[in-house]
C-alpha cells in the first residue's frame, strides 16, 4: 500500500539536529534546537530532578495505570505554579487540567477538543510561531490563521499590526499566545499589551489559547505567568498548554499539561469529558515518571532547589545575551541590542539564509534557518569565534 507514497520533508529543527550531531568538526557550535546547555554544553538533569526520582524510585510500589488525566497531583500543583494558587478562576472551579505527553500533547489535546467542539474552527497563531504549530493544529482539523507578531528587519514586536489582525477573529475562533519566550523571535508582550488582548478577546468573543513552555526563563515564574494570568482572570474561556520541558530539563521524560477555563464549573466537566476522550482516542493515557518528579518537587522542599536552578539557566541566558551582544559592539556590529533586550532561549539574528547556510558550511554554526538561535549554546569558550564568524558573514 506504500508504493506511491512520497517522503515528507523532515521538520527543520529536528533535521538540523541530526546535521550537527553527524559534523566531525570539534569546533562546531549547536545553536538549533531549543534545549538548555551549561557552560560545558551539557544538558544537566536538575538536581532537584535527581533527588525527587532517588525519592521515587525508593518509594514507587506499583506499575499500574496513572488513569486518563494522569497524576492528579501534578495537575493540581503545576496548574497553582502556572495560575497563582489563589488565581479566580481557580476558586470558582472553572479550571480542569489533564497531565499529557510533553507541550506537544497539551497542545494536540487541547485542538482535538476545540475541533470536537466547532470542527475547522480558525486558530490564529503569530508570524512567525514554532514550527510545529501548524502541523498540530491542521493535523486536528482547525484551519491556521497568521496574525503579524514581528518585523524582523528592524528586530521588533508589532504590536498594532497584531490587534489590527486580529480585529477579525470572532467568536468561535481561537488565538495563540506564547505565554514567555516567545520561540523564535524572544519578543514578548508588555502587561500593558496583555490586557489590550484580554480587551480585544472580550470585545469580539475569541478564545485565548496560550502555550507556555518557558515559565521561569524569562524573569522568573511569577513575572512570566503575569500575562497568562490576567487573560485567565479576564476572559471566560482560556485554553493553556504548559510544558516542564524546559524549566523542569524533563525534555526527553514528555512532561506537560493541558489546561481549559470555561465559564463555569458545569461546562469545564462536560468540556473535561471531551477533552478525555479525546486523548483516550490517542494515546489512552500519559507516561507516569516525569509528572511524578515535578509532583514531588512542587510538594516538598525540593521547590526551593528548583527555583535556584530554574533561576540559575535564566541568570546564565541573560548574561550570554548580554555577552553577545557585546562582542558583536566589539566587533564593529552595533545593531544587535535587541539580543539583550528579549526574553528565553531564541532571538532570530536577523540573516539571511545563505548567511545561515555560510555558517554552518564554512564555520560549523547551527541555528535554524530563519536565523533563530538557541542562546543557551553559547559559552565563554566560544563566544568570540561566534562572534567573529557572525560578522564575517554580514
Ligand atoms: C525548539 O523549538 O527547538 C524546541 O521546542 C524543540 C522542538 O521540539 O522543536
Amino acid at each position: 500500500m506504500f508504493e506511491l507514497l512520497a517522503s515528507f520533508p523532515a521538520d527543520p529543527i529536528l533535521k538540523l539536529m541530526g546535521e550537527y550531531q553527524a559534523d566531525p568538526r570539534a569546533h562546531k557550535i549547536d545553536l538549533g534546537v531549543g534545549v538548555y546547555k551549561n557552560e560545558q554544553g551539557e544538558t544537566p538533569v536538575l538536581k532537584a530532578v535527581k533527588i525527587a526520582e532517588e525519592r521515587l524510585l525508593a518509594s514507587e510500589s506499583t506499575k499500574s495505570y496513572v488513569g486518563p488525566a494522569g497524576n492528579v497531583e501534578f495537575n493540581t500543583l503545576l496548574s497553582a505554579e502556572l495560575l497563582g494558587q489563589h488565581h479566580s478562576a481557580l476558586a470558582a472551579n472553572r479550571v480542569k487540567a489533564i497531565q499529557t505527553p510533553g507541550g506537544c500533547g497539551a497542545l494536540k489535546a487541547l485542538a482535538d477538543l476545540v475541533a470536537r467542539t466547532k470542527a475547522g474552527a480558525t486558530i490564529y497563531v503569530s508570524n512567525p510561531t514554532w514550527a510545529n504549530h501548524e502541523a498540530i493544529f491542521s493535523g486536528s482539523g482547525l484551519t491556521v490563521a497568521y496574525y503579524d507578531y514581528y518585523d524582523k528587519t528592524n528586530s521588533q514586536l508589532t504590536f498594532d499590526a497584531m490587534m489590527k489582525d486580529l480585529e477579525q477573529a470572532g467568536a468561535g475562533d481561537l488565538v495563540l499566545v506564547h505565554g514567555c519566550c516567545h520561540n523564535p523571535c524572544g519578543a514578548d508582550l508588555s502587561l500593558d499589551q496583555w490586557q489590550e488582548f484580554a480587551n480585544l478577546a472580550n470585545k469580539n468573543g475569541f478564545t485565548p489559547f496560550i502555550d507556555v513552555a518557558y515559565q521561569g526563563f524569562g524573569a522568573n515564574l511569577e513575572t512570566d505567568a503575569a500575562g497568562l494570568r490576567l487573560v485567565a482572570e479576564q476572559c471566560n474561556e482560556v485554553l493553556i498548554a504548559a510544558s516542564c520541558s524546559k524549566n523542569f530539563g524533563l525534555y526527553r521524560e514528555r512532561t506537560g499539561l493541558a489546561m481549559l477555563i470555561t465559564q463555569d464549573e458545569a461546562a469545564s466537566n462536560r468540556a473535561l469529558s471531551q477533552l478525555l476522550a479525546a486523548t483516550r482516542a490517542n494515546y489512552s493515557m500519559p507516561p507516569s515518571h516525569g509528572a511524578s518528579v515535578v509532583a514531588e518537587i512542587l510538594s516538598s522542599e525540593l521547590r526551593d532547589l528548583w527555583i535556584d536552578e530554574l533561576a540559575a539557566m535564566h541568570g546564565r541566558i541573560s548574561g550570554l545575551r548580554k555577552a553577545l551582544n557585546q562582542a558583536l559592539k566589539a566587533r564593529g556590529a552595533d545593531n544587535f541590542d535587541f539580543i539583550e533586550e528579549q526574553k528565553g532561549m531564541f532571538s532570530f539574528l536577523g540573516l539571511s539564509e545563505s548567511q545561515v547556510e555560510r555558517l554552518k558550511s564554512e564555520y560549523a554554526i547551527y541555528m535554524v534557518g530563519s536565523s533563530r538561535v538557541n542562546i543557551a549554546g553559547i559559552s565563554s569558550a566560544n563566544l568570540a569565534y561566534l562572534a567573529d564568524s557572525i560578522v564575517a558573514v554580514l
